[in-house]
C-alpha cells in the first residue's frame, strides 16, 4: 500500500474500495476509490480523508511518507462520510488540537456528524492558507455535491483539489488519466449522471467562474477515481457538454412488465424509433439498474416509460425509477408513456403526472393496452414513436 506521487511533495494517500457495489443507490460495478492527498510543505497538510473502514489503508500510505503525528493540519473539502468518515481516527492520531479547515457549512456538518470539539477553522470563499512554499485558495462550490463542498486550489502547482467534481466510481491500480486513457470516460459520465446532474446549472456557472478567474490547471485531483494530469481540459469540456443537456436524436425506452404485454409494446416502440433514425436503448428495469438507465437518459433527447398497472398503481420498479429520475432533474427531454392493464389502468396517467412534475415535454397522451396488445394498440405504439421521433432534433 504505497503512496503515489502526484507532483513533487504532493502524494495520493487514499484507499481503493474494490468491492463496493452499492453507493447510496448507485450501482458501482467497478468499485470506487476515496482519494486523500498529503502535501509535504512547511505545514504538512492532509486534504480530505477516506471512508472510516479504510483509515488503516490511508495511514499505511501516509506512514511511508511521514509519521502521521507530524501532520500539521487537515482540509475537509467535503463532509460526506466517504471523505470525512476517517476524520475521528485521523484527528485522534495526529492530535485533536490541530487545525481543521473547512467551509462554514462544513463546520456545521462535521459537528453534526461527529460531536467532537475539534479545532475548526472555517474558511471564507476566496480565503487562502499559506502552507510554506505553497498556498491553498478556497473556492466554495455549494451543492457540488453538498452545500458544504469547496475546492482547494494550489497556484504554485496549478493543481486543484476538486472534491467530488470530476470524479468517477472506478477501482483500479491506475491513478492518472494517462494510465487509463478515454476508457475512464464512461465511468465519469455515469458519475455525472447519478451524482451531479441535478446541479448542472451550477456546474456551468462554476466553469464560467473558473474561466473568469483564469485559474490555470495542470492537475485536477478529484476525491474519487483517477487524477487528471495529461488533459484536465478533457473532463472539464465533458462536464460542460453533460451540464448543457443539449437534446440528441436518442431515446431510452424503459419499462417493466408482468405478462409480457408492456414488454411487447416497448419492443414495437423501440423498433419504430430505430426506423425513424433515432438511436434507441431498450431497458428492462429488472435487467438494468436505475443508475445505468439514468446514464443513458442523460444524453438522450427522449425518455419513454412503460408500466403495467398493478393494484391501481405503477409497477414497483417503475415507481422506484421515476422517483430516482425525478430527483436527478433531467432537462430538455421529450417524454411519452405506455402500459398494459387488466381492468383499472392507472399506470399511464401516473407516469404522465411524474413527467409533468419533472417538466418534461410530454408529446403524446400515452398508449394503454387492455391485457395483451392487439394490432390496433401496436399501431398506436408506432404512432407514439413517430411523434417522439418528430419532436427530436434531426
Ligand atoms: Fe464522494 Fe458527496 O461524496
Amino acid at each position: 500500500m504505497k503512496p503515489v506521487k502526484v507532483v513533487d511533495d504532493i502524494y495520493w494517500v487514499g484507499a481503493i474500495d474494490w468491492n463496493v457495489r452499492d453507493f447510496h443507490g448507485y450501482a458501482t460495478y467497478q468499485g470506487s476509490t476515496y482519494n486523500a492527498y498529503l502535501v509535504m510543505d512547511e505545514k504538512i497538510t492532509l486534504v480530505d480523508t477516506v471512508k472510516k473502514e479504510f483509515v488503516d489503508e490511508m495511514l499505511a500510505r501516509i506512514s511511508q511518507v511521514v509519521d502521521p503525528k507530524k501532520i500539521d493540519c487537515v482540509i475537509s473539502n467535503h463532509t460526506e462520510m466517504d471523505h470525512s468518515g476517517g476524520l475521528p481516527r485521523m484527528m485522534h492520531r495526529i492530535g485533536e488540537e490541530k487545525p481543521l479547515y473547512c467551509s462554514k457549512v462544513g463546520h456545521r456538518n462535521l459537528s453534526s456528524h461527529f460531536k467532537e470539539a475539534w479545532n475548526y477553522q472555517p474558511v471564507e470563499n476566496g480565503g487562502t492558507l499559506s502552507l510554506g512554499k505553497r498556498t491553498l485558495n478556497f473556492l466554495e462550490t455549494r451543492m457540488l455535491h453538498w452545500p458544504d463542498s469547496m475546492f482547494s486550489y494550489c497556484p504554485e502547482d496549478r493543481l486543484l483539489f476538486a472534491s467530488d467534481a470530476f470524479g468517477q466510481h472506478y477501482a483500479g491500480l491506475e491513478r492518472f488519466d494517462d494510465e487509463i486513457g478515454e476508457a475512464i470516460l464512461p465511468h465519469a459520465k455515469k458519475y455525472y449522471a447519478n451524482i451531479l446532474l441535478p446541479y448542472s446549472a451550477l456546474v456551468l456557472k462554476l466553469v464560467d467562474k473558473v474561466t473568469e478567474m483564469g485559474l490555470a490547471l495542470d492537475v485536477v485531483c478529484p476525491d474519487h477515481g483517477i487524477i487528471w494530469r495529461k488533459d484536465p481540459g478533457l473532463i472539464i469540456g465533458k462536464y460542460v457538454e453533460w451540464a448543457r443537456q443539449a437534446p440528441r436524436r436518442k431515446a431510452v425506452v424503459v419499462f417493466d412488465t408482468m405478462w409480457h404485454s408492456t414488454e411487447k409494446m416497448a419492443g414495437v416502440i423501440a423498433e419504430a424509433l430505430g426506423r425513424a433514425g433515432v438511436e434507441t436503448r431498450l431497458m428492462h428495469l429488472r435487467s438494468w439498474h436505475r443508475s445505468e438507465v439514468i446514464t443513458e437518459i442523460q444524453d438522450a433527447g427522449a425518455v419513454l416509460v412503460g408500466s403495467p398497472t398493478l393494484n391501481n398503481g405503477l409497477f414497483p420498479t417503475v415507481a422506484d425509477f421515476l422517483c430516482y429520475m425525478k430527483g436527478l432533474k433531467p432537462q430538455n427531454k421529450v417524454a411519452a408513456a405506455f402500459g398494459s392493464h387488466g381492468w383499472s389502468g392507472e399506470a399511464v396517467k401516473l407516469i404522465n403526472a411524474e413527467f409533468e412534475a419533472m417538466k418534461l415535454n410530454v408529446v403524446h397522451p400515452g398508449v394503454k393496452s387492455a391485457f395483451v396488445p392487439d394490432d390496433q394498440v401496436l399501431e398506436a405504439c408506432v404512432d407514439l414513436a413517430r411523434q417522439v421521433a418528430e419532436a427530436l432534433p434531426a
